[in-house]
């Protein structure tokens, strides 16, 4: 990890020199040389929770439902990311209620506006399953 962070801090040092002009990217190209490779593009959430029971379980369901429509795991599009949520609340038992009362019910006002709309067909069990899926999906 501490590695990674480093290795990052050199590409991105040599980029912010490359911005500055010929003259710097020259001065900075001995240095990138002896630079480790590109980091790889970082673990996506899925693969890094894919083993997981609580994933497994959850993401299936999650793909049975609507969810997707709204929700993406690393990218807000007309719901939050799960990722954002996973970082905005603690994966407590009284969370996992809250929120999977909130999916059954639907709402707004928390992240905008926009209102999630209610899922009635969902069980509270599959719900609370989705939800544990949610809140795993830490960074
Ligand atoms: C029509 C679009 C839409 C669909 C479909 C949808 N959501 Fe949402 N979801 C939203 C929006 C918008 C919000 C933000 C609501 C707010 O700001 O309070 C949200 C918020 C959430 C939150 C966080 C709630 C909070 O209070 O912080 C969770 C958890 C969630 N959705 C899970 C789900 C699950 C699970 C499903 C599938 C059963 C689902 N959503 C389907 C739009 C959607």
């Amino acid at each position: 990890m501490k590695k990674q962070i480093l290795v990052f801090a050199i590409v991105a040092g040599f980029a912010f020199a490359c911005g500055g002009g010929e003259k710097t990217a020259e001065t900075a190209a001995p240095a990138a040389e002896s630079a480790a490779p590109a980091p790889a593009a970082e673990v996506s959430l899925e693969d890094k929770y894919k083993d997981d029971p609580i994933y497994i379980k959850g993401v299936e369901k999650v793909k049975g439902s609507d969810c997707m429509t709204c929700h993406m795991v690393e990218r807000k599009i007309i719901g939050p990311s799960y990722a954002e949520v996973a970082a905005k609340y603690e994966n407590t038992e009284e969370n996992v209620n809250m929120l999977a009362a909130k999916v059954i019910a639907g709402g707004a006002g928390v992240w905008g506006e926009v209102m999630m709309t209610p899922h009635p067909a969902v069980s509270e069990e599959d719900a609370k399953d989705m939800v544990r899926y949610i809140l795993l999906l830490k960074k």
